[in-house]
């Protein structure tokens, strides 16, 4: 994200009066920071490992929630709400093994490695889920569904 690096020059940092641009800055620097973590679910059987090869990623419903997948490499799997952190639409995953997930409704991309906003309107990164893997599967700690 480029919001850390940017530096005001001084005329616009005394026109809109210095101490409140700095801090509205820090404060949208540091609310990307600050990824949700999902906690306190069941880890869930998501996809077999075979479906999603190393590379790949996908959207799906776990229990009964949306989730990202990607697979980084043969024992790394990223996992997310799919729900995008804008306005709450749910963002897809592209069969482009480089693409970014992307939301259909304002176009906020999001990094797949990190879930990290990198552009559009979203600022905050989509929040995580913690992945297992064990019996050929993927897990995903998700709600518990009754
Ligand atoms: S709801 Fe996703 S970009 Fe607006």
């Amino acid at each position: 994200m480029n919001c850390c690096k940017s530096t005001p020059s001084r005329r616009t940092f005394i026109a809109a009066g210095g101490a409140t641009t700095a801090a509205v800055t820090l404060a949208a620097c540091s609310s990307a920071l600050q990824q949700e973590k999902f906690s306190d679910g069941v880890f869930t059987q998501a996809i077999e490992l075979t479906q999603l090869p190393p590379g790949s990623s996908m959207q799906l419903t776990v229990g009964g929630s949306q989730v990202l997948l990607y697979r980084e490499s043969e024992n790394t799997v990223h996992a997310y709400s799919a729900v995008c952190t804008h306005q709450g639409c749910i963002v897809g995953a592209s069969e482009d093994a480089s693409a970014p997930f992307v939301c259909p409704c304002h176009a906020s991309h999001f990094d797949k490695a990190t879930g990290e906003a990198t552009a559009g309107p979203a600022k905050t990164p989509l929040t995580r889920h913690e992945t297992a893997i064990e019996n050929g599967w993927i897990l995903v700690e998700v709600e518990e569904t009754h």
